[in-house]
């Protein structure tokens, strides 16, 4: 490893080499007694913005170089670390839109959109949610819902999630192409999909599928610590310094200096190991897709995935549906802890999501399965159809504040029975499918009161609101 090639990692080894005395913060001073043992090396790598050590806010030397480093790995025209996580990406670019500006968002996106809609004012106009038959999940944005609503809608940025949490992509290149035929740009929140741009196997990657806009959670499937994001800027990206402002408005004059370190490493180890890797992990989930999906019980789509405007699909996301199963995902989540150790990314009532990385090695994806193959046979009754309920689409949202207004305004707690016509205060979503029925904001329309008294009758799981129960809700004073 060449300086040159990790200048964040190597610039940090020189000055712990240099043995200098360290009279600057963090308050450790790289000493560290107080620290555990075994945390000890970490704190002689946490150091702060001295000399040689560059400045995240206005880099000039080892930071741009590992940034410059960053944006040619991932066909960039500019690259930004993140060191608060995807959410502070996806801030920064609602943050860097003219005020006030519209903006084409799917209604599963993750709440960090809520969050950049708050800071930013910016308005909403929704993409209407589409399930998948099969999986009861929202899996993609569909073509031709972006093109229906930017022919009746000014919007000045369309914003999506590809891939979505359970690694399904969307036709980033269409959808891309139909916004730029109108001159609005393509923002993508693809958190999870980071490592897409080192195995041409995997699903497309959004940069180069003609986004303009880029976020990564390089921590969620990199060898990142906790934290660590980026942020790219496609090629002939127009308001480069608004995102700037953006994100150092809203980043922190004291990052970390191992969590960009582990940035610095895991690009370099990508593109020297990157396709290797994967490409063991696509093997390996070729396989055990295919055994699992075999076991009684248990179903494991992986590209059946692929249709209905899914275009591609993480091999690295195992989504294992359990609805003919007796018990539901979430108790399988819990004997997969208890009785075999495994802990899964996340369950639902009729599924479990296990996010393998490319460093499982085959004991381990055999170790999955010969618990989930023990677990079918422990519970041998399964049904020959689905036994969970099939998710309902929430309502159509009525947007009659703005999420920083509503974020904003004074609220109070009422009996949902009251709630009619009232202004919701909080987040209602229903698990599945996950689509929030109500953002703060969003008027508690006939329609959507009948809803909720609905998934309150078949008891589905509620998240969002303080009161799960949803014997009442939060609304608006007004
Ligand atoms: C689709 C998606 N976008 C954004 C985020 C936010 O990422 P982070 O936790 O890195 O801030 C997440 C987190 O789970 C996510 O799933």
């Amino acid at each position: 490893m060449t300086p040159s090639s990790t200048p964040i990692y190597s610039a940090l080894n020189r000055y712990i080499q240099e043995n200098i005395l360290r009279l600057h913060m963090p308050g450790h001073a790289g000493i560290a007694p107080a620290l555990p043992h075994a945390w000890q090396n970490l704190a002689l790598f946490d150091v702060t913005e001295i000399p040689g050590l560059d400045d995240l806010h206005l880099p000039i030397g080892i930071i741009e170089h590992a940034e410059r480093l960053l944006a040619e790995a991932f066909g960039a025209q500019e690259s930004f670390f993140l060191v608060n996580g995807a959410t502070s990406g996806i801030h920064a670019l609602f943050l860097s839109l003219p005020s006030p500006a519209k903006v084409l968002i799917p209604r599963h996106a993750h709440r960090s959109f809520f969050g950049g809609l708050v800071l930013s004012g910016a308005h909403p106009v929704y993409l209407p949610a589409e399930i998948d038959n099969e999986t009861g999940l929202s899996l993609a944005t569909s073509v031709t819902a972006v093109e229906d609503l930017l022919a009746r809608q000014e919007v000045q940025a369309v914003f999506l999630t590809s891939p979505t949490f359970y690694g399904t992509t969307s036709n980033i290149r269409e959808i891309a192409a139909a916004a730029h035929r109108r001159n609005i740009p393509v923002f993508i929140d693809e958190a999870h999909g980071a490592h897409f741009y080192f195995h041409p196997r995997y699903p497309d990657p959004a940069l180069s599928s003609g986004a303009d806009s880029v976020v990564h959670g390089m921590h969620k499937t990199l060898p990142v610590f906790n934290q660590g994001g980026a942020l790219h800027l496609g090629h002939g990206f127009r308001f480069a310094d608004r995102v700037k402002n953006a994100f150092s408005l809203l980043t922190t004059t004291s990052p970390s200096y191992p969590l960009l370190a582990s940035m610095d490493l895991a690009r370099h180890f990508m593109q020297q190991h990157g396709q290797e890797l994967l490409d063991k992990g696509l093997q390996l989930a070729g396989e055990y897709r295919c055994k699992i999906d075999q076991l009684p019980g248990f179903s494991c789509p992986g590209r059946r995935l692929i249709k209905n405007g899914v275009t591609g699909a993480d091999p690295l996301k195992i989504l294992v549906l359990t609805d003919k199963m007796n018990i539901s995902g979430f108790e399988i989540g819990r004997i997969l802890r208890q009785h075999y150790n495994i802990q899964v990314e996340i369950e639902g009532d009729h599924y479990i999501l296990a996010m393998m990385s490319m460093f499982h090695q085959p004991s381990d994806w055999e170790r999955f399965y010969r618990a989930l193959q023990a677990i079918a046979k422990d519970q041998q009754s399964h049904t020959a159809n689905s036994r969970y309920i099939r998710p309902v689409v929430p309502p159509a949202p009525l947007v009659v504040k703005s999420p920083r207004e509503a974020f904003q305004s004074a609220s109070r707690r009422i009996p949902l029975a009251q709630a009619r016509n009232r202004v919701s205060a909080e987040i209602v979503a229903a698990y599945p499918p996950g689509i929030p029925a109500l953002l703060p904001g969003e008027m508690i329309t006939g329609e959507i009161y009948d809803y909720l008294s609905y998934i309150r009758q078949i008891g589905v799981r509620v998240q969002g609101p303080l009161d799960h129960t949803l014997d009442t809700i939060a609304v608006l004073e007004i």
